[in-house]
C-alpha cells in the first residue's frame, strides 16, 4: 500500500474533537458543554477523568501540526466547540475562542494541512440544555443554525470542507437511551430513567439533530457555498451488522440493526423519510418530517462521513419484545461476538472493538448499494490499547500498524470496485479523553506523556509517514 494505489487527490488525514484533545476548558472564556456538566456526576466517569486539561492542543496546536505535517497527513478533521464560541450557546460571541479557531487554521493551512473542521462533536453549550433541555427541544435547531452560520462567514474563506455533526446517533442513544454519554438522560444503570422516556426521547433527539443538520446545510448553500466554494456534510458512525446465519429471520435481524443505526439518519437525508422497517415498529413514538422539512432535509449533503471501526454478528431473539424500554429494545436484536465459536474478530482494547476488516468493506458497499454512492469520506478508523502500556513498549505498535493495513487494503478493494470515497481519516493523531475511558484507552498513532505532556510518535505514526509520501503521483 502506498499513496500511488489510491486516486489521485485521495485525502489522507487524522480526526480527533475538541473535548478530547483542547484542554483549556476554562480558559479565554469558553462557556460549559454538557461534557464539562456531565463529568462531574458521581460514577458517570468511572476513572475520574475529563476533558479540562487533556493533551493541551489548545496551547501545544502548532506542535501537533508540525507533527501531522512531518507524517505526510493531507488533512485535519478537528471540531470547534461550540460553547467556545458561543459560551451561551447565542449571542454574544466570544472572539477570544473566535482567535484560537483562526490560528489553529491559519497554522494548518502554513503548513499544508487542510482544514476539515465538524460544528459538533457532542459538546453542547450547557446553556441550551439549562434553557430549553438541548436536543430535546426544536429551538436547538435555529440556534445551531446560526452558530453554524457564523463559523462559515468567519472561516469559510479558508475552510472548504465542513461537517455539521459526528455521530448523531451515539447522542440520541447513548445521551438518551442508556445514558453512558451527556447529557446522561435514561439511564437505567443509574436509575433516572423512565421508560416512556427512553422510548420517545432517542427520537425526537435524532428529529432535531437531522433537522440541524439541514438547517445548516441550507443556510451554507444558499449563503455562503457558491461563492467561498466548498462543501459540508455529516459524520455517521456504522457498525457493520452481519447475519448470524443465512436464515430469513436473521438477514431481517441484521436488515433491522442496519436501519435502526444508519438508515435513521442517512435514509432523511437520501430519501426523505425515515427507513420503513423504523415507520413500521416505531409506530406514533417516530417524529413525522413535515413537507418543508423534506424540502430541507433531502439531498442536504454534499458527501457523508462513515465512522467505521467493527462488526458484529445479528441474530433473531425468536421473542419479539412487547415492551418498550428504550429504543434499543425497538430492534429487537441478538448481538453475537461469535459464530460456531468463532470470534468476529480479535479484540482491541475497547469492549465494544473487534477487529474486522471486511466489515469496513461491506460497510462501504452498503452504502453505495443502498444509497445511491454517494460522495464518502472514511472519516474515523482506529483500534485503542490499553492506557497504561508504557514507553518505549507502547511504541511499538504492530497490532496498530497490521490494523490500519488490512482496513486499508479493504478500503481499497470497495473502492476499485467503484465506491466513490474521496478521503481517509485515521481516529487519531494524539492519545486523547476516550470519553468514558477516560485515559484509560489509547488510539493515538503518537503517544502523550500524560504527566509533562510531551508526545512520543508511535511505530504506527512512521508506517503512515512511509503511506503518505507523495511525489509518486
Ligand atoms: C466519535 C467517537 C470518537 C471516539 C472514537 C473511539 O464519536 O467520533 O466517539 O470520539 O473517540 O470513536 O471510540
Amino acid at each position: 500500500l502506498s499513496r500511488s494505489s489510491f486516486p489521485k487527490g485521495f485525502v489522507f488525514g487524522t480526526a480527533a474533537s475538541a473535548y478530547q484533545v483542547e484542554g483549556a476548558a476554562a480558559e479565554d472564556g469558553r462557556g460549559p458543554s454538557i461534557w464539562d456538566t456531565f463529568i462531574k456526576i458521581p460514577g458517570m466517569e468511572p476513572n475520574n477523568a475529563s476533558g479540562e486539561v487533556s493533551v493541551d492542543q489548545y496551547h501545544k496546536y502548532k506542535e501537533d501540526i508540525d507533527l501531522m505535517a512531518k507524517m505526510n497527513f493531507d488533512a485535519y478533521r478537528f471540531s470547534i466547540s461550540w460553547p467556545r464560541i458561543f459560551p451561551n450557546g447565542t449571542g454574544k460571541v466570544n472572539w477570544k475562542g473566535v482567535a484560537y479557531y483562526n490560528r489553529l487554521i491559519n497554522y494548518m493551512l502554513k503548513k499544508g494541512i487542510t482544514p476539515y473542521p465538524n460544528l459538533n462533536h457532542y459538546d453542547l453549550p450547557q446553556a441550551l440544555e439549562d434553557r430549553y433541555k438541548g436536543w430535546l427541544s426544536s429551538k436547538v435547531v435555529k440556534d445551531f443554525a446560526d452558530y453554524a452560520e457564523f463559523c462559515f462567514k468567519t472561516f469559510g474563506d479558508r475552510v472548504k470542507n465542513w461537517q455539521t455533526f459526528n455521530e448523531p446517533r451515539v447522542v440520541a442513544s447513548l445521551g438518551y437511551d442508556n445514558g453512558l454519554f451527556a447529557p446522561g438522560r435514561c439511564s437505567k444503570a443509574f436509575g433516572n430513567c423512565s421508560e416512556g422516556n427512553s422510548a420517545t426521547e432517542p427520537y425526537i433527539v435524532a428529529h432535531n439533530l437531522i433537522l440541524s443538520h439541514s438547517a445548516a446545510v441550507q443556510r451554507y448553500r444558499s449563503g455562503y457555498q457558491a461563492k467561498q466554494k466548498g462543501r459540508i456534510g455529516i459524520l455517521l458512525d456504522f457498525v457493520w451488522y452481519e447475519p448470524l446465519t443465512k436464515s430469513k429471520a436473521d438477514n431481517y435481524a441484521a436488515q433491522r440493526a442496519r436501519d435502526f443505526h444508519l438508515g435513521w439518519f442517512l435514509h432523511p437525508l437520501v430519501y426523505g423519510e425515515y427507513p420503513k422497517t423504523m415507520q413500521n415498529i416505531v409506530g406514533k413514538r417516530l417524529p413525522k418530517f413535515s413537507k418543508e422539512d423534506v424540502k430541507m432535509v433531502k439531498g442536504a449533503f454534499d458527501f457523508i462521513g462513515l465512522n467505521q471501526y467493527t462488526a458484529y454478528y445479528m441474530y433473531d431473539p425468536h421473542q419479539p419484545k412487547s415492551k418498550h424500554l428504550g429504543y434499543q429494545q425497538d430492534w429487537n436484536v441478538g448481538f453475537a461476538y461469535e459464530r460456531h465459536g468463532v470470534p468476529i474478530g480479535p479484540r482491541a482494547h475497547s469492549y465494544w472493538l473487534y477487529i474486522v476488516p471486511w466489515g469496513l468493506y461491506k460497510a462501504v458497499n452498503y452504502v453505495k448499494e443502498h444509497y445511491g454512492n454517494p460522495t464518502m469520506i472514511l472519516a474515523e478508523n482506529g483500534m485503542d490499547q490499553a492506557g497504561n502500556l508504557t514507553l518505549p513498549k507502547v511504541l511499538h505498535d504492530t497490532i496498530r500498524i497490521n490494523y490500519y493495513k488490512s482496513y486499508l487494503s479493504q478500503l481499497k478493494k470497495a473502492m476499485d470496485e467503484g465506491a466513490n470515497v474521496k478521503g481517509y481519516f485515521q481516529w487519531t493523531f494524539v492519545d486523547n479523553f476516550e470519553w468514558r475511558l477516560g485515559y484509560t484507552s489509547r488510539f493515538g498513532i503518537v503517544y502523550v506523556d500524560l504527566k509533562t505532556l510531551k508526545r512520543y510518535p508511535k511505530m504506527s505514526a512512521y508506517w503512515f509517514k512511509k503511506l503518505q509520501q507523495r511525489g509518486n503521483h
